[in-house]
């Protein structure tokens, strides 16, 4: 594919926006291809790419903007025997290229969804624009960035837009950012939630990229569900109290409520099970936007994420500017269960440390995972994604061991490459992106996974800023 010419952005933040601020700031340009400096030693095993997605706002917002606004963008850092090479690309979404034609924004922010963009503007770009800023994932050969309202968004392994992708026509919905892709069946698992009904859709693609079963669950409300779990048997849903308040959005009341009476139920499906197979599992009144993993032990299943007792997005409609920042930063870390002979289900914390974005060794999605990784927030008065603590749990021990950045650093999202010949589930490494504001620098951190206490042993100097973003992840050579 011819690389299209760079884009620029346009973003001054005259009107001062929260989340437009200091390491949210956009970066304005594209970088074609550069040779990272290294400090440190690369380790020899590690062969791939290390790609974060995240909002970078192209144009002046046209009125209020949240962090989950902004245009998403790539940031890729490849691995090969020559050393570490970095680009990053806007991914550019219909959405996108529709206001790089006029020169400006018009698409408004997900807290003001009423005032869409004339068709007259936009054209076929549609009413809402896909962000395409949240995740990236690769499967059946597709690299997919995703958004959870929309399509995915295919791109090269150089990070240049192809496209939405609908799976040849047959999603005609949105897809969740966070998939789960079996290593051992091939299959990418996933769900969409909608604002009106069915609330719930779950799909599964086989290996080969086909979408080959999709059921619509019944929910009683429409609610928010960023994230969902599979074991070798069952898919895992969690509908929790972050409700859709349809009825009360056209009378100015907030787009999302915490409503607790709605409850908290966790779902097993068979993973192409039918949807009258689904069983509901109530648990305290809790929320988990980023699970770990899932799996059987017995007629048990297990899980675990970050549970927040109750939840704020921040994306309430009367929200100004001032306080249009992401309310719950964090949370701690829990494990719920479910015993399914019994019909019950539970939880109980794992740890009292405040984090985000759990990750596991991919290569065991779906089995017993004793090793979790998360960035954590230590600091006091930290701001969403201000993350400073890379932290491991070995369940199996329960051990704890942890690796500050540093005052004025930041880290992202810790996310796990296994070594070549691994033969312990923690042989591998963690990369996660950094950037530290006293020395005005960005880096992509690389931590021995078996020993997160001792910091990074190689530090990949990105030849630009890299603000703040949201999910990363590693695609093996
Ligand atoms: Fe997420």
């Amino acid at each position: 594919m011819k690389t299209a010419e760079a884009l620029r952005g346009h973003v001054t933040n005259a009107a001062d926006h929260p989340d437009l601020r200091d390491c949210l700031f956009p970066v304005d340009r594209e970088v074609e291809v550069a040779e990272c400096a290294v400090e440190g030693e690369l380790p020899a095993g590690l062969r791939g790419q290390f790609v974060r997605n995240g909002p970078n706002q192209m144009f002046e917002p046209t009125g209020k903007y949240h962090t989950f606004d902004g245009d998403g963008m790539l940031h890729g850092v490849t691995f090969d025997e020559g050393g570490a090479l970095y680009r990053n690309r806007w991914i550019r979404t219909r959405g996108l290229e529709a206001e790089i034609a006029l020169g400006r924004s018009v698409y408004p922010g997900l807290s003001d969804l009423m005032n869409v963009p004339d068709e007259s503007l936009v054209g076929d770009a549609g009413p809402i624009k896909n962000r395409a800023n949240t995740h990236i994932v690769r499967h059946a050969g597709r690299l997919l960035a995703l958004w959870e309202q929309g399509l995915p968004t295919e791109v090269t392994p150089e990070l240049d837009t192809v496209g939405e992708w609908s799976f040849g026509g047959k999603l005609r919905g949105a897809m969740t950012a966070h998939p789960r892709i079996d290593p051992r069946t091939g299959e990418m698992l996933f769900f969409s939630y909608n604002l009106f009904p069915p609330y719930l859709t779950y799909y599964v693609a086989d290996e080969r990229g086909d979408l080959v079963h999709r059921v619509d669950l019944d929910l009683p409300a429409p609610v928010m569900m960023h994230d969902f779990l599979v074991t070798e048997e069952y898919a895992v849903f969690m509908d929790s109290p972050v409700v859709f308040n349809m009825e009360g959005l056209a009378s100015g009341e907030p787009m999302m409520v915490w409503r607790p009476e709605n409850g908290t139920r966790l779902g097993v499906l068979p993973r192409r099970g039918a949807a009258e197979e689904v069983r509901w599992f109530e648990v305290e009144p809790s929320h988990v936007q980023h699970f770990w993993n899932a799996w059987a032990d017995g007629d048990r299943i297990e899980l675990a994420g970050c549970r927040y007792p109750r939840v704020d997005f921040g994306l309430e409609a009367e929200a100004s500017a001032e306080d249009s920042g992401v309310a719950t930063i964090g949370a701690p870390p829990a494990r719920y269960w479910i015993d399914l002979e019994r019909g019950q289900a539970g939880w109980e914390p794992i740890d009292d440390m405040v984090g985000e974005f759990g990750r596991i060794n991919d290569e065991r999605t779906g089995l017993r995972t004793d090793c979790l990784y998360m960035p954590a927030f230590t600091r006091p008065g930290a701001l969403a994604g201000h993350f400073d603590t890379v932290v491991k749990y070995d369940t199996s021990g329960a051990s704890r061991s942890t690796w500050y950045v540093g005052d004025d650093a930041y880290v992202g999202e810790v996310v796990f490459a296994p070594s070549p010949d691994a033969a312990a589930e923690d042989d591998g490494w963690l990369l996660t992106a950094s950037h530290d504001v006293g020395r005005g620098r960005s880096e992509v951190l690389i931590l021995d996974a078996r020993d997160v206490a001792a910091g990074p042993i190689a530090r990949v100097q990105i030849p630009q800023r890299m603000p703040l973003g949201f999910h990363a992840n590693w695609f093996a050579a």
